[in-house]
């Protein structure tokens, strides 16, 4: 695996294999990495002939009360894990290689970004489409992956490289949880053991929810109280919200699309979001087709 920190040597590296005609996959993480990156960069390394991850803690997706500078890194450890998972490159730029003096430029993203977390987070869309953006045109891969976990993410940067006509194809791969249900997250190592129990209410209402669903359950109210009931656990909900899973916009009476049931709560300082998608057609074919550039 080559490490590489500028733009200028990762486009030396991949040059000549896109010269070779390689297939290129792209796995853009903030570091800290889990088993839920060490999925992507598998389904990569599976469906590409060389997979560049990169590490990049990006500054403009954070609020200014959050937790930019104390946002956790391992980064002899996220090497490990890119190895072993088969990364063929690592790309760890600085913040000066990503956003030279003067830059000034961003993408915008529009109505996709507005609900959910960007409700509460003004500005992290922006954030996230602009670094991602620039990170596609680093890389220029033939397939991105993302993970479900951020569902509201997947849905802005597809958006987003379907408008600005990125020639490249989102993945979406879905989410890794611990064997109790915890969805895999960097925040989680926030978690001490009795915080940790109690954000297992979050993945307890919505895998309830899921399997209610699973057994026939439609009613979009009913499917939101499953979910709501043990969540108590949690210190206080930001959101749980029961939206289209390609427009993001609420959705109330009987399921008959695909739906996604999100949340976003606080366990004592740390914010945790976790989502499920309900659909009537299999999981994959609606994270990877009807949400595809082609169709929303
Ligand atoms: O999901 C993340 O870790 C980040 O939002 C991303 C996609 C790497 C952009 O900074």
């Amino acid at each position: 695996m080559r490490v590489v920190r500028t733009i200028a040597d990762l486009r030396a590296v991949l040059r000549p294999l896109r010269e070779e005609g390689k297939r290129i996959g792209f796995v853009p993480t903030m570091g800290f990495l889990h088993e839920g990156h060490g999925a992507l960069i598998r389904q990569s390394a599976a469906r590409c002939d060389a997979t560049v991850v990169s590490i990049f803690v990006n500054p403009t997706q954070f609020g200014p009360s959050e937790d930019l500078a104390n946002y956790p890194r391992d980064l002899e450890r996220d090497q490990n894990l890119c190895l072993d998972a088969g990364a063929t490159v690592l790309f760890l730029p600085e913040v000066a290689e990503i956003y030279p003096t003067g830059f000034q430029t961003h993408i915008e993203p529009g109505r996709l970004a507005e609900p959910l977390c960007g409700r509460f987070r003004p500005g992290h869309f922006r954030g996230v489409a602009t670094v991602v953006a620039k990170l596609f045109n680093i890389v220029q891969p033939d397939l991105a992956f993302f993970g479900q976990k951020d569902f509201q993410q997947t849905v802005v940067v597809r958006r987003m490289a379907r408008d600005l006509n990125l020639p490249v194809d989102v993945v979406v791969v879905p989410t890794i949880r611990e064997a109790d249900g915890l969805a895999l997250s960097s925040r989680n190592t926030y978690l001490d053991e009795e915080a940790r129990r109690r954000a297992l209410s979050i993945s307890e209402g919505l895998l309830a929810a899921k399997a209610a669903f699973e057994g026939g359950e439609r009613n979009a109210a009913k499917l939101l109280e499953l979910a709501r009931a043990p969540l108590s656990g949690v210190d206080s909900v930001q959101y749980l919200e029961l939206v289209d899973a390609q427009n993001l916009e609420p959705f109330q009476g009987e399921v008959d699309r695909a739906v996604a049931l999100c949340v976003a709560a606080y366990v004592g300082s740390t914010r945790l979001i976790d989502n499920v998608v309900l659909a009537p057609s299999p999981l994959d074919a609606v994270l990877n087709v009807s949400l595809s550039p082609q169709s929303v």
